[in-house]
């Protein structure tokens, strides 16, 4: 296609995201998001309409190439965002770097994503699973923490959240004195909450997520385990609180959004979505808008002309964040964003933002060739 027929065409979208399942409500939240950003600016990109073309990717990396297939070879999509989860996130990406079709990740924290596997057409406006981790390894040292149980599923995102804070806390001297790793997306807790009771940490550190992360809070605090040993994690776990009524009081989290970050552009968009879906916005949804934001701008530097992905490419990696509802942030080389990472505490059934644990924090973009 000519640059000129390139630019009167709608520009296809392609939603590579669960909407059903423990992580329904994480794609259902991103999609929000992304709609959210591109309707504020009336409903075009770079002059052209939008057509979003969706396909509930169930979290299920066994669907995922087929699910990529369709969407570039059926649908002939311009641009793919998603996934969610990271297994899914690995087929995506050999189908993206195969085919040349631009991936935004909204989500998967991945880290080859950004790192061994990174590539020209692959973005990502989320995080890496390195990066809340990391920043809580510090903190939870110097509250005096020396030997810690972490517990996740057994993935991907679970092996490298729990990695990210493993590493950095044994560097400064902590032990782990166990690693528990459930099946993916199974939310039968109990035998393993018994398990670390007898083994009395002085801390347990976690990742679960969606329906998975109310579940283990609950059945945290019906083990007795609340208020006996702290419990850590990254501010995945604290996103969804309705109905848990106190029992998650006392956790502290890391993550490179807070829904109370005072900032004029959080604001906003925190009463446009409420107004818009008469919900409350959370870190997956500033993850779809972000997205939203990339694609716009990218569009409009390019006056809506897909046809020179080169240029494309480009203006996708100038694009700056500086009214991002979770502050200010760059996409790095190895386009991870370079972001600030806030800690939270649960008080009164309500997270709230206590300190910034680490600032314009990069992903380390280890074997990342774009990053040198
Ligand atoms: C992931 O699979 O990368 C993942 C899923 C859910 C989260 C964070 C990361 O909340």
């Amino acid at each position: 296609m000519t640059g000129a027929a390139s630019t009167q065409k709608k520009v296809k979208i392609g939603l590579l995201l669960p909407y059903s399942g423990t992580y329904g409500m994480l794609g259902t939240s991103v999609d929000r998001g992304i709609r959210l950003a591109i309707e504020q600016r009336g409903s075009k990109l770079g002059g052209r309409d939008v057509e979003f073309v969706v396909v509930n990717s169930e979290a299920n990396p066994g669907k995922a190439v087929s699910n990529m297939q369709k969407l570039i070879s059926a649908e002939k999509v311009d641009f793919v965002v998603g996934p969610i989860h990271s297994g899914v996130a690995m087929a995506a990406l050999k189908v993206a770097r195969q085919t040349g079709t631009i991936l935004v990740i909204p989500n998967a924290g991945l880290n080859v994503a950004t790192r061994e596997l990174c590539a020209p057409n692959i973005f990502r406006t989320s995080f890496s699973n390195w990066q809340p981790n990391y920043a809580m390894a510090k903190p939870a040292y110097d509250q005096g923490y020396r030997r810690i149980v972490t517990i996740s599923w057994r993935y991907a995102a679970g092996t490298e959240h729990l990695g990210g804070f493993e590493e950095e806390f044994k560097r400064h001297g902590g032990q782990i004195v166990k690693q528990i790793l459930v099946p993916f997306p199974s939310v039968d807790f109990q035998t393993y909450l018994t398990e670390i009771a007898s083994i009395k940490p002085d801390a347990v550190y976690t990742f679960f997520g969606g329906g998975g992360a109310v579940k283990f809070i609950q059945d945290y605090a019906d083990a007795g385990l609340k208020g006996k040993i702290p419990l850590l994690s990254t501010g995945f776990l604290t996103e969804s609180l309705e109905g848990l009524g106190n029992r998650a009081d006392g956790i502290r989290t890391t993550l490179h959004y807070a829904d109370d970050l005072d900032n004029k552009y959080n604001i906003a968009f925190r009463k446009a979505f409420k107004d818009r879906y008469n919900d409350e916005a959370g870190v997956y949804a500033v993850q779809g808008y972000d997205s939203g934001l990339l694609l716009i701008r990218a569009m409009e530097a390019v006056k809506g002309d897909t046809s020179n992905q080169a240029a494309l490419i480009e203006a996708m990696r100038k694009v700056k964040f500086q009214d991002s509802p979770r502050g200010p942030w760059t996409m790095s080389k190895a386009h991870n964003p370079i972001q600030n990472i806030y800690m939270s505490e649960v008080r009164g059934g309500k997270n709230v933002m206590v300190g910034t644990a680490a600032k314009a924090l990069d992903d380390p973009a280890t074997g990342c060739k774009m990053a040198k």
